[in-house]
This record gives structure tokens, C-alpha cells and sequence, in this order.
């Protein structure tokens, strides 16, 4: 992996005796204004340890490097190390860097192959794939993207929500006022249809809750009838989630949702007996979080019944058993953080020390500008509506805007689907932000089409330039003077950034840093191609150029994999 500052730690480090190689890194800082150096070390937590006076360490510190073949300039300047490093240098190590790796330029072997599970989407059977299941499904395959990147070995799940009081209520209602024919027509519809109606009714009539909570013991036992009518609901329902799915090209290791834990959760209760968790409160059992500031857990009802998060713990002990996970990673909004945080400390009291690598990834709400959804009453925004929409919305701009494409269709698909994922990971994940159309599909903005756009200007200069990849050692015979200007040096710089980025992204399990990223090399990309003329007739010149036109394209859809967004040839 290309890494700058690494190398300039190295260097630094043969002088600072005091300080490790990975302590100096993560000191190194890139100047805001750009007249200052490229990098710049400050030398205050030094001046500490030594007793000297910053300045003067500094002073000695930037003779000592200055004759490095990395630097075109070393200065001191009060109590920082500013350095400006050759542009020559840079762009024959990061050009090298993406030509062997290509697709993989950015990749990383820290993982070393560990196992990560990472468990996202996990909608609820029977009720309507909603626009709020998009933030979920959308970051979590990138973050999943990422770690692979990283070198871990992913597992997908999808904890689908195929469980719970709620079948009883579903059971219930399809037998009062079900039919076939229409759950098979439209089978989540009909089904939400159902559920609405059932809470109409039971407010005028309680008794229909009793009966709803009946028809899930059964089920939790096992009945026949009321077995075969939840299987049913599932199956029809997945059906529609797949299509999806399928739109977003997402798939999954594991649909081991909710139910598939019913069977292990009486293991786990008397395993929770045993270590004296468990309390009596009025014939159901619990768990008291009071000494960490938390309320108890409710892990069975009166009549027996298991809970949500009895659920989670039974998932979580399976999946140690089954993966020996290094990371159990669950991508689920912050509404759930109190969820999380009670049954991680119930393992923890468990005594299982691996529950400190069970994470939590929280993100924030999606609203539309027409005002938030609720299930209950039925005003619901389908996801596979808002992808449809995004697609027909991304044709129209095609055929105003005469955008070049051999196959609209797919163009639209790409582009479409593409600007929805985008804005759904542009910010950091916790922020809660508002749906809008107007942002989703400009081609101008900081957008999914920008930066696809982007890609697919730098494939079509490629194209007129007959660009071949060089083999990585004919690199060094070429000359890169040329592209030592300030808006491809500026590129340059952003492009060797981008291994960098991909591992604070991991760290900070923030695909929006990916995104961000990306977004930087488009827009330095544009400016290069704006300031400078590619394809000149002076063949040394041309060919470097059109070099840095590659390493930023597939740079650029490197990115746009980790978010789960393709990158047109065309567009
Ligand atoms: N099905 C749940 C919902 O839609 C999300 C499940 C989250 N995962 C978990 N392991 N609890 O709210």
C-alpha cells in the first residue's frame, strides 16, 4: 500500500530515537494552506521529552532530512518541520502503486483473513420494505465491502425480523378477513393491509390481542396450522425483499433471521438461570441493568414467550460458536442504541469477554420531505418505489441532456440506483437527514452522478487517447515532469490518499469517508482536465497525462465499489 506520511515517519524516525514509527505518523499533518508543504510535523510533544525548545528541534530535525531524495524542500518554521515532497517521486510510486493493483489499488491485508460478521438490512417479514430499511441495507453493504477490502473475511447476515407477537397478530387477522388470492397478488401489501386493520379493530375490541398473543405461543410451539401460515407469509415476503435486493446487487451469506434462533433459546435461558441472572417480576423474567444506569431487560413474558433481545443473545452466542468472529459488527439505527447497549452488557455478565467485539453501528433517521413513516398507518414509501422512481427520474435527464450512452436503460439503472446509495452515505452515518430529489439526482453536486460522470469523462479520454496500462516498470522511464503542475499534483495527491481513507473508513466503520474521498478526486480530477490539455501531440507528454487520467478513473471506481455503486464506461 502507498503511503506517504509512512515513508516520511521513516524518515523522521531515524532522527526521534524517542518516538515509534506509527507515533510519528499519526502526528504528521497536512497543512491547510498548501504554500506551507505538503506535510508538516510539529514538534511540541518532542520539546516535552527532550527539554529543548520546539524551534530549536525543529531546526535540527529539518537539516537532518533535508537531503532525503523524498523532498524537494525542508524548512523549519517556528516549531513545525514543513516539507514539500518531490512531485516526481510521488507520482512515480502512486502510478506504479495503481498500475499493478488496479481494481485492487487501495486493498489491504490487515485483515489477515479474520473472520467479521457484518449483519444488516434484516427487515421484518410481512410489513413493507420502507424507505427507512435503506439507510441499513446500503451502509452496511459498503462497510461489509470495506472489511473485505481490508483483508477480513466478511459474512454476511440478514437477521430478517421473521418473528415475534406481531405473526400473531398477522396470523389472527388473515383468518378473519384473509384470502388467498390477494396475499398471493400482492403479498405485502395484503399483509400490511391485515395488520392495519387488526389494530383498528383491537382497539375497539381487546380481546382480539389476547387472541393474537395465543396464536404466537402456538406458534412458538410449534403448531402445525399456525407454522404453516407464518412460513407462508415469510416466503411471499422475501420474495418481494429479493427484488431488491437484486436492484441494489446485494447478496447475503445467511438469512438466518429471528426464528431461526427459537430452538436455542431454552439452552440460553437456563444458561442465564444458572449464572443468577435472571429475576422474578410478576411471572416474567428479567434482567437488572440498574447498577449500569440501564432499565431491565424483559427476556421472557408471563406466559413464557421470548423477547426480541432474547432473541439477539441466543444469535449472538450461536454465531461465536459458528464463526469465532473477530468482529460481530450489527448496522442498525441509533433508535435501537438502549437494545444494544442491555443485551452486549447481559453477555458481558454472562461472563463472555468476546462481547466487547460485538458492535453496534448506529446511524441516524431518513425523513422525506413529505414527513416521517409509520407502518401502523399504512402511509408507507416502498423502497423498491423511490430505486423505481430514481430510475425513471435518471431517464428523463438521459434523453434531456443527451447524455452519451449505448444502452439507456441500463445507464438509467446505474446512474439511478447509484445517486440514491450516494446520498444515503455521503454524511457521517449518525446524522439524520432529509430525503430529497433535487439533491439525489443533480448532476452538478457533490452526487452520485458527478462522480460516475467524472468516471466516465476520464474512460472517454482514455478511450480518444488509446490508452494501454504500462507495465509497472516502464513507468520509471517515463517522464512525469509533466505532470508535476499544481491541479495534477493536487490529483495526484488525493489519489494516494485513497488507501489511507479506506482504513479510516474501516476504523471508524464510516463508508462516508469513502465517499467523501472520491468526491475530492472527481473534482481534482475536473480541475486537471479543465487547467491542462490531455491529448497533446507531444507523445512523452500525452502519455503521462493520460496515465494520471487512469490512476484517477480507477481510483474512482474503486470508491464507488466500496459504496456498492457500479462505474459507467459511458455516460
Ligand atoms: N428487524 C429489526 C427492525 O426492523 C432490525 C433487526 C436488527 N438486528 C438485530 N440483531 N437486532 O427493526
Amino acid at each position: 500500500m502507498v503511503n506517504i506520511k509512512r515513508e516520511i515517519a521513516g524518515i523522521l524516525q531515524a532522527h526521534i530515537g524517542e518516538l515509534g514509527v506509527d507515533g510519528i505518523e499519526a502526528m504528521i499533518e497536512i497543512p491547510q494552506d498548501p504554500s506551507m508543504g505538503d506535510y508538516a510535523f510539529p514538534c511540541f510533544r518532542l520539546a516535552k521529552m527532550l527539554r529543548k525548545a520546539p524551534a530549536a528541534i525543529a531546526a535540527e530535525l529539518a537539516e537532518a532530512i533535508a537531503g532525503d531524495e523524498l523532498y524537494v524542500s525542508v524548512e523549519a518554521v517556528n516549531a513545525y518541520v514543513n516539507m514539500r515532497v518531490d512531485p516526481g517521486y510521488v507520482a512515480r510510486t502512486v502510478l506504479t502503486a495503481v498500475c499493478e493493483e488496479g481494481v485492487g489499488f487501495g486493498r489491504s491485508d490487515i485483515g489477515a483473513g479474520r473472520p467479521v460478521i457484518v449483519e444488516f438490512s434484516s427487515p421484518n417479514i410481512a410489513k413493507p420494505f420502507h424507505i427507512g430499511h435503506i439507510r441499513t441495507t446500503v451502509i452496511g453493504n459498503s462497510i461489509n465491502k470495506i472489511f473485505d477490502f481490508l483483508g477480513y473475511r466478511t459474512i454476511r447476515i440478514n437477521h430478517l425480523g421473521d418473528y415475534g407477537t406481531q405473526f400473531g397478530k398477522m396470523i389472527v387477522a388473515y383468518r378473519r378477513w384473509g384470502n388467498r388470492a390477494d396475499v398471493e397478488a400482492a403479498p405485502i401489501n395484503t399483509l400490511l393491509g391485515y395488520y392495519v386493520k387488526f389494530h383498528e379493530e383491537a382497539e375497539k375490541d381487546p380481546k382480539l390481542d389476547d387472541e393474537a398473543r395465543e396464536a404466537f405461543v402456538k406458534l412458538e410451539q410449534g403448531a402445525a396450522e399456525e407454522t404453516e401460515l407464518w412460513q407462508w407469509f415469510r416466503d411471499e415476503s422475501l420474495r418481494e425483499f429479493e427484488r431488491v435486493y437484486e436492484m441494489l446487487d446485494i447478496e447475503f451469506d445467511s438469512y438466518a433471521g429471528e426464528s431461526f434462533y427459537s430452538d436455542k433459546m431454552q439452552a440460553v435461558l437456563e444458561e442465564m438461570e444458572e449464572k443468577g441472572l435472571l429475576q422474578d417480576s410478576r411471572g416474567a423474567r428479567i434482567v437488572d441493568l440498574e447498577p449500569y444506569g440501564m432499565p431491565p431487560a424483559l427476556i421472557t413474558k408471563s406466559d413464557g414467550s421470548t423477547l426480541y433481545i432474547t432473541r439477539d443473545i441466543a444469535a449472538a452466542i450461536y454465531r461465536k460458536k459458528t464463526y469465532d468472529f473477530y468482529k460481530n459488527i450489527y448496522v442498525v439505527g441509533a433508535q435501537q442504541d438502549l437494545h444494544f447497549q442491555q443485551w452486549i452488557k447481559i453477555l458481558d455478565l454472562m461472563g463472555y469477554e468476546w462481547s466487547d467485539s460485538c458492535i453496534h453501528v448506529n446511524f441516524g433517521t431518513v425523513s422525506l420531505e413529505e414527513g416521517t413513516l409509520s407502518t401502523r398507518r399504512g402511509r408507507v414509501v416502498f423502497l423498491e418505489d423511490v430505486l423505481n422512481r430514481a430510475i425513471e427520474q435518471t431517464r428523463q435527464v438521459i434523453r434531456d441532456k443527451n447524455v452519451n450512452t449505448d444502452d439507456i436503460e441500463e445507464t438509467a439503472k446505474i446512474v439511478g440506483i447509484g445517486a440514491v446509495i450516494f446520498q444515503e452515505l455521503s454524511s457521517g452515518r449518525i446524522k439524520d437527514y432529509t430525503f430529497s430529489w433535487d439533491k439525489v439526482l443533480n448532476f452538478d453536486g457533490e452526487t452520485g452522478p458527478y462522480v460516475q460522470y467524472t468516471h466516465a469523462r476520464a474512460a472517454s479520454v482514455l478511450r480518444n487517447g488509446e490508452f494501454t496500462i504500462p507495465v509497472p516498470g516502464s513507468i520509471d522511464g517515463m517522464d512525469l515532469s509533466h505532470i508535476a503542475g499544481d491541479s495534477a499534483f493536487a490529483l495526484l495527491k488525493e489519489i494516494y490518499g485513497f488507501p489511507e481513507a479506506v482504513l479510516a473508513a474501516g476504523d471508524k466503520y464510516e463508508p462516508s469517508v469513502v465517499t467523501r474521498h472520491i468526491v475530492n478526486i472527481a473534482q481534482a480530477f475536473n480541475k486537471f482536465y479543465h487547467d491542462e490539455h490531455i491529448l497533446v501531440d507531444d507523445a512523452k507528454e500525452r502519455e503521462a497525462k493520460l496515465l494520471l487520467t487512469y490512476a484517477a478513473k480507477q481510483t474512482i471506481a474503486n470508491g464507488l465499489g466500496l459504496l456498492g455503486i457500479k462505474a459507467p464506461e459511458k455516460m
